[in-house]
């Protein structure tokens, strides 16, 4: 499909769905999932911490990893192209974003109702009665280079305190998958942005969306194979969401 045609596709359509993975917050710093880690945290696998067993087996090693995750999140801002999709919303009739992301960063560009798939590193809860555990939202008790720290510990039974993140193995929360299918199944364009699309259930929307008729656009600057009805925009979530805006709308999101 031509960028004109995409375009107009854009301008015409009446619900947008836009989905997001790591990529999209990779521009305000958050390392993706399949990034190498950084300092002390290299020598370990996102995919080994990710997981009740890992919790289990050391509270004190994953939610260290947690935290160090929820600290740069604290010291990131939204990027442009979170400021992009949240300008675009305010030019089509509707528009949903439903992130993979555990961050606020679509939010704190100005998104509403945000579908977040993989839950909040904002929302920690007893491991075992579930009870919610309000964390502050500054980064001032956070180590700057994360290292081991201690779960706190429920007011209400003195389980550990888990992350409010869906682990590998976990079941998505049933009100945000159904919520992300139903807007899959009904959108006219869908845009993928920043997602390797290899984590189930979240990677069927994109199939869901396509076999319901909607256009499916993947935004990655990595290109990967996708089928001949869908689309690929290669180049960093930023630059093509910005260039999108302008070309369907000729605007630029407010910085
Ligand atoms: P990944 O880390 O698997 O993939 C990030 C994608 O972003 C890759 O395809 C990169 O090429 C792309 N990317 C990197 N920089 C980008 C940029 N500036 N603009 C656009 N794209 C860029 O992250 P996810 O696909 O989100 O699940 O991973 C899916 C899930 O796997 C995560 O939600 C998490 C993880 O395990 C759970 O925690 C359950």
């Amino acid at each position: 499909m031509s960028t004109s045609t995409l375009t107009q596709q854009v301008r015409e359509a009446k619900h947008v769905v836009v989905f997001t993975g790591a990529g999209a917050s990779a521009e305000s710093g958050i390392p993706t999932f399949r990034d190498s880690l950084t300092g002390l945290w290299k020598r370990f696998d996102p995919a080994q911490l990710a997981t009740s067993e890992a919790f289990r087996a050391d509270p004190a090693l994953c939610w260290g990893w947690y935290e160090w995750r929820r600290l740069k999140v604290l010291q990131a801002q939204p990027n442009a192209a979170h400021l992009a999709i949240a300008e675009l919303a305010k030019h089509v009739p509707r528009l949903t974003v439903v992130t993979q992301n555990v961050d606020d960063l679509h939010e704190r560009a100005g998104s509403r109702d945000v579908i977040h798939l993989h839950g909040s590193l904002h929302s920690p809860r007893c491991i075992d009665c579930g009870l919610a555990y309000p964390l502050p939202l500054t980064s001032d008790a956070l180590p700057e280079d994360g290292c081991r720290i201690e779960p706190p510990r429920c007011t209400a039974c003195n389980g550990y305190v888990r992350p409010g993140v869906v682990w590998f193995g976990e079941m998505l929360p049933e009100d945000a998958w159904s919520a992300g299918l139903a807007a899959a199944e009904e959108c006219d364009v869908f845009l993928s942005i920043g997602t390797s699309g290899i984590v189930y259930p979240a990677a069927e929307l994109p199939l869901r969306a396509l076999g319901q008729g909607a256009v499916v656009v993947h935004v990655n600057p990595v290109l990967f194979d996708v089928s001949n009805q869908e689309h690929f925009l290669q180049g960093s979530a930023s630059v093509m969401m910005e260039s999108l805006l302008r070309e369907s709308f000729g605007d630029l999101p407010a910085s």
